[in-house]
C-alpha cells in the first residue's frame, strides 16, 4: 500500500523583528505580560515582499534539497488566509514564481489547523497513486490583518511560512493517521468582519476597523485547550502510541500556556515539545511547517511525531507521522 511521506522541508521568516519592548511603545502591555501569558519575546514582520515570496523561498529550498527540478511538481497546496489577493489563490502565484509549470494546486483556508488539513489533502492525493511529487506550504502574513493598535491580537501574531515535499513510499511510513475536526458556531469568537462576500470593502468598514482580527481570547483559549489536549490523547490512544513511544510533540504556536496542557496530557516532556513561539509568535498556518523545517536535523527515521492543532472557524486536529529520513 502506498504511504505518503515527506521527503524535504522548507521555511522562511522575514528578516524584521517585531520585540515585546517594540509594542510596548505602540500600545498599552508590557513585556512581562506578553511573556508570562503567552510565552512570546518577538515575532517577524514581512516588509517589501509579497506573500509569496516567502511561498517561493520554501520551494526553491525544498527543490534544491531534494536536487529535483520544479518541472517535476505534480501538484501545490497553499494553506494561508492572507495570500497576495483574494483571488487568484497564492498557489498559482507561487508556481509561477518557482517555475512549477508542470502543477496544479489551489489554496486552502483553515486558519491555524490550514497545514493540519493541507497535509491530509495531500497525503491523500499521494495515496492515490496519481501524484509523485505534491508540495505542501503553510504560512501568513498576519501583519497585513492585525490592528497595532489593539493590544488584545498584536502582541500574538508574526507572519512566517513553511511547507514539505510529499512522495511516495511503500514502507509503512510517512503520514500515518488523522483527527480533524471543524465546528463552524465558533466563527463568533475568532474572525475577520469585513472583506469577504458578506461585508464588502467600504470606507465604513475601513473607518470601523473591520478588516482586522477580531478574537475573544479567552473564550478561545478554554475551546483551545480542551480540543487539541483531545485531539492529541485521541490519537495517541487509538494508535496505541505511549508517551515513551513519541519522538516529538510538534503543537500549534498559539500560546505557551496551551501547549505546555497539551504536552502534559500527553506525558510528554519539555525536552520533546517543538518550541519556537519565543521568536516568532503565532504565523498561523506557519506555525507547523516552521518546527519541523527548524527541527528537521533533529529528527530521525522511524521517529513518531504529533502534530496538534487548534484555529479559527474552529478548526482543530492531530496528525500522526512516521519520519521517513535521516537528514545527515
Ligand atoms: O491561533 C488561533 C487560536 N488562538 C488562540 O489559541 C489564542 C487563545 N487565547 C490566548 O492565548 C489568550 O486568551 C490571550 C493571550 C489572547 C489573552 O490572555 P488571557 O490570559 O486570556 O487574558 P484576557 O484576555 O483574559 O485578559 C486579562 C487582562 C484584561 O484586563 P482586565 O479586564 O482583567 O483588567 C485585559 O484587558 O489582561 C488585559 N490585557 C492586556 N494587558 C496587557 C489584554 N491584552 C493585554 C496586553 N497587555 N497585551
Amino acid at each position: 500500500m502506498i504511504k505518503a511521506a515527506i521527503t524535504a522541508t522548507g521555511g522562511y521568516v522575514p528578516k524584521d523583528i517585531l520585540t515585546n519592548q517594540d509594542l510596548e511603545k505602540m500600545v498599552d502591555t508590557t513585556d512581562e505580560w506578553i511573556t508570562s501569558r503567552t510565552g512570546i519575546k518577538e515575532r517577524r514582520i514581512l516588509k517589501n515582499l509579497e506573500f509569496s515570496d516567502m511561498g517561493a523561498a520554501a520551494v526553491n529550498m525544498i527543490l534544491e534539497k531534494r536536487g529535483i527540478s520544479p518541472l517535476e511538481i505534480d501538484m501545490i497546496i497553499c494553506c494561508t488566509i492572507t495570500g497576495d489577493m483574494i483571488f487568484p489563490a497564492s498557489a498559482c502565484i507561487i508556481a509561477d514564481k518557482t517555475g512549477m509549470k508542470n502543477a496544479w494546486g489551489y489554496d486552502l483556508s483553515a486558519a491555524c489547523s490550514g497545514f493540519l488539513f493541507g497535509l491530509e489533502t495531500g497525503s491523500k492525493m499521494i495515496e492515490s497513486g496519481k501524484y509523485k511529487k505534491v508540495i505542501v506550504l503553510g504560512g501568513d502574513r498576519m501583519s497585513s490583518i492585525i490592528d497595532y493598535t489593539d493590544r488584545n491580537t498584536c502582541i500574538i501574531f508574526g507572519d512566517g511560512l513553511g511547507g514539505v515535499l510529499l512522495e511516495p513510499t511503500e514502507e509503512n511510513e510517512g503520514i500515518m493517521d488523522s483527527v480533524l475536526h471543524v465546528d463552524g458556531s465558533g466563527r463568533a469568537f475568532l474572525h475577520q468582519k469585513a472583506g469577504g462576500s458578506s461585508m464588502p470593502p467600504t470606507q465604513a468598514t475601513i473607518d470601523q476597523r473591520l478588516h482586522y482580527v477580531y478574537q475573544e481570547g479567552q473564550t478561545v483559549y478554554k475551546f483551545a485547550v480542551t480540543n487539541m489536549t483531545e485531539v492529541s490523547r485521541q490519537i495517541m490512544d487509538r494508535n496505541n502510541l505511549k508517551a515513551e513511544d513519541i519522538a516529538w510533540l510538534v503543537p500549534h504556536q498559539a500560546n505557551k500556556r496551551i501547549i505546555d496542557a497539551t504536552a502534559d496530557r500527553m506525558g510528554i516532556g519539555p525536552d520533546r515539545v517543538m518550541l519556537n513561539i519565543m521568536r516568532y509568535g503565532n504565523t498561523t498556518n506557519g506555525t507547523l511547517p516552521l518546527c519541523l523545517w527548524e527541527w528537521e536535523n533533529q529528527m530521525k527515521k522511524g521517529d513518531n511525531i504529533i502534530l496538534s492543532a487548534f484555529g479559527g472557524g474552529f478548526t482543530w486536529g492531530s496528525i500522526w507521522i512516521k519520519w521517513a529520513y535521516d537528514t545527515k
